[in-house]
């Protein structure tokens, strides 16, 4: 325990801000820690307190006198109501400059909105991504804080030097003004649905097809771990694919039920996305393949009753159709990301905030769950041009697509003719043959909205709006 004045406070002790704490105290931050229920708090002190110094603070007014000034206040606590709960009760017990932090899982609106609040009384709200789960808290995160720059300056060196390092880097840059930085954790949390999606898809399409055994798909995901695909969520595949299951001893995956769960920020993302107008088709798929998974009551009517494909059998290579599916994988991997970080670059311009999308792809590459050898390339591109329309026409990744493009269209050709379902694969293909397109048939649909609701439609070969008489002699006339 110190008797100093603590530099930081956690309130909110659960498995989160207690692993934060830690890791303040680790790095030589005095920390003051307080929850609402004393016990854990006790538990902290107790176990851990020999790891740094910790001033336990039994409610908000003795964290808050524990604290130097400007006090910087760390709130963990379970996200949406008791994150305004403990606000509210912070509030009155500040003084203007004080720095108040939200590190939970908040939606960036909420963020927007107590951001905005606590500005007019004179206090820094900083909503702040933290990714990484319990390991990443403890041992060193991704950290996205949002916020106003003075925030950031007293701020950034204790969050930097708590955060992961990659090649020396902190994983841990000012993202930008008031929700920027819950946007981008949300985002983060919404590419990691895709990611797995599409991971989940090619150990499908491969055990299906090829009927290779999970001991022997673990090896094929640790044999990817070693190039373009290395990343976490490649590595902990094959981790999960050769475990055995200790009750049966036989594979751990196939005792598993096969219903995912969500928790809520794949499906944020993608109803932001909606509003923004941006097309997170690999994040769509992946939040409805989830919902799919768990409505039991329609798969079980249809699981054995609607028929499949006449021939649910591929005539493949083994190796070679291992090869299509790793670039399959890859090619869209590379489509989901695009999609994130033009989704970023949207929220960006609608909310001044002013992102630079090199650095996000920065702060992933440690600490957080979608950490990957090829978040480099994303900053290298942003590099080279910081005004990129998409990271698709970027050199490496229009080469990378380009190179793997049959194999990717032929997996999706092999997961449709034998019937094993692969919306991630294939809405990734159409996006990007939608993207490349020269001519959409959204002229079609212009026309057919003039035709029933008068909603006009625009020419290729002159400026201005038009409606076509469609009830009468069909002549055109300037809307
Ligand atoms: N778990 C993860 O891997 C992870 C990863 C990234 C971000 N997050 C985010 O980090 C935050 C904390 O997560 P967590 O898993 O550690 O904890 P949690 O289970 O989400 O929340 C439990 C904590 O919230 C406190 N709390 C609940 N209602 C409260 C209220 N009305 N007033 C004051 N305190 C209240 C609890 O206090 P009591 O002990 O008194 O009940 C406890 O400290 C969440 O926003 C979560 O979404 C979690």
């Amino acid at each position: 325990m110190s008797s100093a004045p603590a530099q930081i406070a956690v309130t909110g002790l659960a498995v989160m801000g207690r692993n934060l704490a830690r890791n303040l105290a680790r790095n030589g931050f005095r920390v003051a820690v307080h929850n609402r229920s004393k016990s854990r708090t006790d538990a902290l002190i107790e176990e851990f307190g020999h790891e740094g110094e910790f001033t336990p603070a039994d409610d908000l007014p003795a964290l808050v006198a524990s604290l130097e000034q400007p006090r910087k206040i760390i709130i963990m606590v379970k996200a949406g109501e008791p994150t305004d709960a403990v606000i509210d009760e912070l509030v009155p017990l500040l003084d203007e400059g004080d720095i108040v932090v939200d590190a939970g899982n908040a939606h960036f609106a909420d963020t927007r909105r107590r951001e905005n609040a606590l500005r007019e009384k004179g206090l820094h709200f900083v909503g702040s991504g933290v990714s990484g789960g319990e390991e990443g808290a403890l041992n060193g995160p991704s950290i996205m804080p949002g916020g106003s720059p003075e925030s950031y300056a007293a701020l950034g060196p204790i969050l930097t030097k708590i955060s992961a390092h990659v090649n020396g880097e902190p994983c841990c840059v000012h993202v930008g003004p008031d929700g920027a930085g819950h946007f981008v954790k949300m985002l983060h949390n919404g590419i990691e649905y895709a990611d797995m999606q599409l991971i989940a898809e090619a150990y499908d399409l491969l055990r299906q097809v090829l009927g290779l055994s999970p001991a022997e798909l673990a090896d094929v995901f640790r044999d990817w771990n070693s190039g373009d695909l290395e990343s976490f969520l490649i590595e902990i595949t094959a981790e999960v694919l050769s475990q055995v299951d200790p009750t049966t001893g036989g594979p751990f995956v196939d005792v598993v039920l096969d219903q995912a769960e969500q928790k809520g920020t794949g499906r944020w993302t993608v109803q932001v996305a909606l509003d923004l107008g941006i097309p997170v088709s690999g994040m769509a798929e992946a939040v409805f393949g989830r919902s799919l998974s768990g409505d039991v009551v329609r798969r079980s009517a249809a699981a054995g009753v609607l028929p499949g494909p006449a021939e649910a059998k591929a005539d493949v290579d083994r190796d070679a159709f291992i090869e299509d599916v790793r670039h399959a994988l890859y090619a869209s991997k590379l489509v989901a990301y695009a999609q994130g970080f033009d989704a970023i670059r949207a929220a960006s311009e609608q909310y001044d905030w002013d992102i630079d999308l090199g650095a996000m792809a920065t702060i992933w590459r440690g600490g957080c769950i979608i950490r990957a050898r090829f978040l480099d390339r994303i900053k290298e591109a942003y590099d080279r041009n910081p005004a990129l329309p998409s990271l698709l026409v970027d050199d490496y990744f229009k080469e990378a697509v380009a190179n793997g493009q049959e194999a990717w269209r032929r997996v999706v050709a092999t997961a449709a003719s034998v019937g094993v379902p692969a919306p991630g694969f294939s809405a990734a293909l159409s996006y990007y043959d939608g993207l490349r397109a020269e001519r959409l048939p959204a002229a079609l649909i212009q026309g057919l909205r003039d035709l029933f609701g008068a909603h006009t439609y625009r020419r290729v070969d002159r400026d201005g709006a038009f409606h076509l008489d469609w009830s009468g002699d069909r002549t055109e006339s300037p809307a």
